[in-house]
């Protein structure tokens, strides 16, 4: 054999191992990069998270913002999958919390007071006439420190960092809380909560991210699993009667899983769609799955585990097509759903609901993980 005709088969024999290689063999990253400056000078950066798949997470240190979440489909093409805008100043001005960490006490307290250690405190009423998540400047509106980390097996992280000082927003004590986000090569969102305090308060931190599994369009032929038998029937305000009501015969049937739109038009409240409470049957305090949801059109899935005892479903009913996203998308109602994983709203004015209030000397602490699939 000449050494011409043998250079071939050595390069196919090369191509071919290299292949399998090449398809997982990508370096999974997190990069750092400037996003943009608030009115006074303050900059906003952005962390780019990558696995080994491909999978990349895009979150900025204002608000702590997913602003991108880019996962595969059944054909293996990646897209993005959240809803929200492609700069900063949108999010400052009229973002419905898209991606956005949510704290001191996320969804509502009602006419925005509470009592605790015989003191009555009253907070801003920025949803009239309730307090709803955080307040005027939650934390979803504040500069977190944040710095690259690493999750297990080397995977990609970023932690955030913010003091929540006494008084501010109207709650007691200093609140020092610490986020890690971590993407996993088994295209895993982890989202770890910690929190400390140095007086008695209310404390009950989410994620607000829109998804949208097929990326734009409604999200009303999405089919949603809850594990929750229960929820919380609301007023006409969306505060929680108190009453803990089952499912069963009612549109809040998620047991066994169904298309979102199936049921939403018989839903009494307007903006017509589900705002709701779900009491997950795990009780919460250990990570279980609490919603699986599947796009039939994309072949996309999610599966979400929580640690927490309830989780408002959301199906983005105030979406009305005033706010163009990114890629210049107007967002309609019904584009996204939301999944907050949460301690029931108005837990402080509600002895019978799990408790939300920290102590000194407690550590707060909750784990959410979004894993992502195709079918
Ligand atoms: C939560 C609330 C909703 C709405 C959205 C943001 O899901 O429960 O009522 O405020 O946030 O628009």
């Amino acid at each position: 054999m000449t050494p011409r005709s043998l250079a071939l088969p050595l390069l196919t024999a090369a191509l071919v191992l290299a292949a399998p290689f090449s398809a997982k063999a990508m370096q999974s990253s997190t990069t750092q990069s400037p996003y943009g400056k608030l009115p006074d000078g303050t900059p906003i950066e952005q962390y780019t998270l990558t696995n080994e798949s491909g999978v990349t997470l895009k979150v900025i240190t204002y608000g702590a913002i997913i602003t991108e979440l880019r996962v595969p489909d059944r054909s293996g093409a990646f897209g993005d999958i959240v809803l929200g805008f492609d700069k900063l100043e949108p999010y400052e001005t009229k973002s419905p919390y898209f991606g956005a960490a949510i704290g001191r006490v996320g969804n509502r307290i009602a006419r925005g007071r509470f009592t605790l250690d015989g003191k009555t405190y009253s907070l801003a009423i920025n949803n009239a006439p309730n307090h709803l998540h955080g307040g005027l400047r939650g934390f979803d509106k504040v500069v977190w420190k944040a710095e690259a980390a690493k999750g297990p097996n080397g995977a990609p992280g970023v932690t955030f960092r913010y003091t929540s000082a006494d008084g501010e927003e109207g709650y007691p004590g200093t609140l020092s809380v610490t986020m890690t986000y971590v993407l996993t090569n088994a295209n895993e969102l982890v989202l770890h909560y910690q929190a400390t305090t140095d007086k008695d308060t209310p404390v009950n931190l989410t994620n607000h991210s829109y998804f949208n599994l097929s990326g734009r369009g409604d999200i009303l032929g999405h089919v949603l699993r809850l594990a929750a038998s229960r929820f919380t029937p609301v007023d006409d305000t969306l505060i929680p009667t108190g009453a803990i009501a089952p499912v069963a015969g009612t549109p809040m049937d998620f047991m066994e899983g169904k298309p979102i739109g199936r049921d939403l038009g018989r839903l009494a409240n307007k903006p017509q769609g589900y705002d709701h409470n779900f009491v997950l049957d795990s009780g919460g305090g250990h990570l279980a799955l609490a919603a699986s949801v599947y796009d039939p059109a994309s072949g996309r899935a999610l599966d979400l585990l929580t640690d927490q005892p309830g989780v408002q479903f959301y199906s983005g009913n105030f979406l009305d097509g005033t706010l163009t996203g990114k890629y210049g998308v107007v967002y309609q109602q019904h584009d996204a759903f939301c999944l907050e994983t949460q301690h029931f709203p108005d837990s402080v004015n509600h002895p019978n609901f799990p408790s939300t209030i920290l102590h000194p000397g407690q550590v707060y602490r909750s784990t959410t993980i979004y894993r992502f699939s195709v079918r």
